[in-house]
């Protein structure tokens, strides 16, 4: 199909991105309307024919499976491999709090991370005397391999950090920081928040041992949705922290007094019931993604408006970008002289376009999705020009 033909049929599955200049997928991507459709169908029935029919559990069971399936896919493992969670946030607190952490263990991470690692990272320092060596990466441009190399030694247990920073958009080289980890028997925690859906994924050649996903960004299912990979490694040696039927294998615990048998493969990390509404959706959007849109074709549609953006905002006088244009996807952080970012996000929504501020580094952050067409930069680009002129104007533009 044509490129634009192909973007022109995507653009009518997905209402908001013709609603709205849509540049936020960082934060939650538009979900296609089969997305909708299996979220309604399932809702509905559960409602009209209840949830305890022999023939739900089945139905739940299987939704479940295809949704590890689909996931499996997505980063390059088994399915066995794959636990389902509500977010990136749930994966990455089952991996870090796995581990029997002894005071004097080192978690050697990074000064780009999100809170949803940072939290995890700093509760179990200070729960345990966990020490966190954090390495200084500035944008991610400069030579991240040696900045975290010096930082890991024989007392490092966990290496955590991002696939791509979520603040300067940047890929990081997890394959030699892998390396370096293994060297000293640490596993490797990764937050895929912005890299799952948006760039090639496979945990195998990357070596890594927890790989964390949501299922709401770039991946355009629904709220609530996410999963997170565990290598044999990993499944060895982590322990685990939340645990319910769902995570034992049948018949453990019954009677009481009976035995606690973990199941013995990445689902164990699951623990109950399930909006199954939100896991429907969830399927239907892997599925719509890699059957009809295309991950191959995705990933270099987001490469291209990715750079395609990059090199407009470039282009622009006062515009300081962020992010290394050597290792990027589809996110872009800037700033433009003289405008506070909140304000230029404010009045960037003002006129429809969607895109959020960033806090550290300070600064204007776009998402190119591949639904995104090189007009929504345009109109992006044209709108900076206005609001800046517009923000000297009522002297609302800060230094
Ligand atoms: C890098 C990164 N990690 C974690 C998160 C938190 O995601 P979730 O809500 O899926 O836990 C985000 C969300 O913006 C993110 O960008």
């Amino acid at each position: 199909m044509h490129k634009d033909t192909k973007i022109e049929v995507i653009r009518a599955a997905m209402p908001a991105v013709r609603e709205h200049i849509y540049l936020n997928t960082g934060t939650y991507g538009p979900m296609p309307s089969v997305v909708l459709d299996a979220m309604r169908s399932v809702t509905e029935r559960e409602f009209a024919n209840g949830r305890i029919t022999r023939e739900n559990y089945e139905y739940t069971t299987q939704l479940k499976a295809a949704a590890r399936q689909e996931v499996a896919f997505l980063l390059g493992c088994r399915p066995d491999q794959i636990a389902l969670t509500r977010h990136t946030t749930d994966g990455i607190n089952l991996a870090i709090m796995g581990r029997n952490w002894q005071p004097g263990d080192e978690i050697v991470t990074t000064d780009m991370e999100h809170p949803g690692a940072q939290g995890p990272i700093f509760n179990v320092a200070r729960r345990f005397g966990v020490t966190v060596r954090t390495a200084r990466l500035g944008t991610g441009a400069g030579d991240v391999v040696s900045t975290i190399a010096r930082l890991i030694r024989p007392q490092t247990r966990m290496v955590v950090l991002s696939h791509l920073t979520w603040n300067t958009g940047a890929v990081l080289p997890l394959r030699e920081i892998t390396e370096l980890a293994h060297r000293v028997g640490a596993l490797v925690v990764i937050d895929g928040a912005q890299s799952a859906g948006s760039i090639p994924v496979n945990v195998k050649e990357l070596g890594v041992d927890v790989y964390a996903i949501p299922g709401q960004k770039w991946l355009c299912g629904p709220e609530g949705t996410g999963a997170v990979y565990f290598s044999d490694d990993a499944l060895d040696q982590l322990q685990l922290t939340i645990v319910g039927y769902a995570s034992l294998v049948q018949g453990a615990l019954e009677p009481i007094g009976g035995f606690f048998v973990p199941k013995p493969t990445a689902e164990r990390f699951e623990v109950g019931g399930m909006h199954m509404p939100a896991i429907a959706g969830q399927v239907a959007a892997l599925q719509w993604l890699r059957e009809t849109v295309g991950y191959d074709w995705i990933y270099s549609r987001i490469a291209d408006l990715g750079h395609y953006a990059w090199h407009r905002l470039a282009e622009l006088e006062g515009v300081e970008i962020l992010t290394p244009p050597d290792r990027m996807a589809g996110l872009v952080s800037f700033t433009v002289h003289g405008c506070d970012p909140q304000q230029l996000v404010e009045a960037l929504a003002d006129r429809n376009i969607i895109v959020r501020w960033i806090a550290h580094p300070y600064s204007v952050r776009l998402s190119a999705g591949f639904y995104n067409t090189e007009d929504d930069i345009e109109h992006l680009i044209e709108a900076l020009l206005t609001v800046r002129s517009e923000l000297a104007k009522t002297g609302r533009a800060s230094g």
